[in-house]
């Protein structure tokens, strides 16, 4: 036997992990990391499950009665949260508003894909406080 058991067990652990990240990338460049998610997925997740309340721009749909209404995404009270943050809150929903816990309906891969979509609308925030 060649390898060691310590090596064996690391070879099959990093295997496992790349074999996961692989089957959950899907048709997605091999090598991204997880985590930084893929925008144009993420458009695609934005536009099916989020723009209704969040709007095409990300600054909110006019006329809903909403209590709070829901969050100007391309403003700087949410673009200056860390990726972490906001994950948590897309994952975890924000209580006693109506946006809810999408951990039920997203996958964690396509929770920071649809982040990675959100992180587009800082560009359009000139003139934030
Ligand atoms: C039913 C309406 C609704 C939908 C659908 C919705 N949201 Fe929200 N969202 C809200 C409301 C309301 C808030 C809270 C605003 C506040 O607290 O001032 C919010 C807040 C947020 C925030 C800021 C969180 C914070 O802590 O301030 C982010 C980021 C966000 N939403 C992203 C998303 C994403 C991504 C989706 C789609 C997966 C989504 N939302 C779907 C209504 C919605």
């Amino acid at each position: 036997m060649r390898m060691t058991v310590r090596e064996r067990v690391l070879c099959s652990l990093v295997a496992g992990l790349c074999g996961l990240g692989f089957s959950n990338l899907g048709v997605k460049q091999s090598g991204v990391l997880a985590k930084e998610g893929d925008a144009v997925t993420g458009r695609e997740i934005y536009v099916n499950t989020c723009m209704l309340c969040h709007g095409i721009d990300g600054r909110g749909v006019r006329g809903l009665q909403f209590v709070p209404p829901p969050a100007d995404l391309t403003s700087l009270a949410v673009q200056s949260r860390l990726d972490g943050s906001l994950f948590r809150r897309i994952h975890d929903g924000k209580p006693n508003t109506v946006m809810g816990a999408w951990k039920h309906a997203l996958s964690d891969e396509e929770i920071w894909d649809v982040l990675a979509y959100v992180r587009t609308f800082r560009i359009e925030s000139p003139g934030q406080p």
